[in-house]
């Protein structure tokens, strides 16, 4: 057993491959710069350059691994069609794919075919579908926190169930390393319960001891603010998307299945922050 993990560098990956190899699971970890990677991560980790918008790239990747923890990031003219094909004429035995809770009623989104892709391509797979990341205020809403103590992200009033990306990895790990068992499944992993963003602001000032604000900006105020700050303005309309679900109501739904996969209960927010408190103060 061999195990391909994309999105190295991201939130999720990162995870998965660390609980592989804290469980000594053989693993390859792809990523667009092998130097950098090295540099950053040190050579505890085994790394194979892999770029989805560049073809050249896939046979080593796919070369001497037999499963694969699959994410989809963001970019143009990404070639999944072709790596699929090539993986299935590899003889991949296993795909693991991070993919997005709700999926099913969104046809628009690369997820929704993506997971037809896969499907089709007859490997045998396992959709993680994931709630909203709690990572996300360690990422993109990270800078406004630590800098301006706020949450400043147009969504509303609405609630969203939150997930840490660590069980996400844990259950892709455990999707992987038990095939049989996981074959074919769909998993829809988010936290134990819902949080609106002023209920998060008011954990966070908790835990960090900094009173955080949620400002809940209109999706014009956020648009305008994040693209004059000098962010790309494409990712700020990612962004927006993202939350406008949650704007509508629609993120709140919680499912049960981290607990069905593994037995335990899902990290909290709380724990979360905790975890994390450095990345705000
Ligand atoms: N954020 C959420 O709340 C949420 C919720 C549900 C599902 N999702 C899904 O989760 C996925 C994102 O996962 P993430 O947050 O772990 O990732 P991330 O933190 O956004 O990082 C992106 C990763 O993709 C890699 N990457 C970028 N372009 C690439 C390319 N052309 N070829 C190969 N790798 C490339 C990056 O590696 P480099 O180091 O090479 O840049 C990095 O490891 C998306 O599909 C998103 O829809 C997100």
């Amino acid at each position: 057993m061999k195990i391909l993990v994309t999105g190295f560098t991201g939130k999720v990956g990162f995870w998965v491959a660390n609980n592989l190899k804290y469980r000594n699971i053989p693993t390859v970890c792809a990523v667009r710069n092998v130097e950098q990677a090295m540099a950053k991560y040190g050579s505890g980790y085994e790394f194979v350059r892999l770029d989805f918008s560049d073809i050249s790239t896939f046979d080593e990747a796919l070369e001497r691994v037999d499963r694969i923890f699959l994410m989809y990031p963001p970019g143009q003219h990404l070639h999944f069609d072709v790596f699929l094909e090539k993986a299935r004429e590899k003889g991949i035995k296993h795909i693991t794919y991070l993919s997005l809770k709700d999926v099913q009623f969104m046809p628009f989104i690369h997820h929704y075919k993506m997971e037809k892709w896969i499907k089709k391509s007859k490997i045998p797979y396992t959709f993680v579908r994931a709630g909203y990341f709690m990572q996300n205020l360690s990422d993109f809403l990270c800078k406004e926190i630590k800098e301006r103590h706020r949450i400043f992200v147009s969504a509303g009033n609405g609630k969203t169930s939150f997930v840490d990306t660590r069980d996400l990895a844990e259950v892709s790990a455990l999707s992987l390393t038990e095939i049989a068992k996981h074959r074919n499944q769909i998993y829809v992993i988010t936290g134990n319960e819902a949080l609106d963003f002023y209920e998060v602001a008011a954990l966070m000032t908790e835990v960090l001891g900094v009173k955080i604000e949620y400002t809940n900006p209109s999706i014009k105020e956020f648009k305008q603010y994040m693209t004059q700050s000098g962010v790309d303005a494409q990712f700020v309309n990612v962004v927006a998307g993202i939350h406008m679900p949650t704007k509508l109501g629609l993120a709140k739904g919680i499912k049960h299945d981290y607990m069905k996969v593994t037995g335990k209960n899902p990290t909290t927010i709380r724990q979360y922050i905790e975890d994390f408190k450095q990345d705000w103060l």
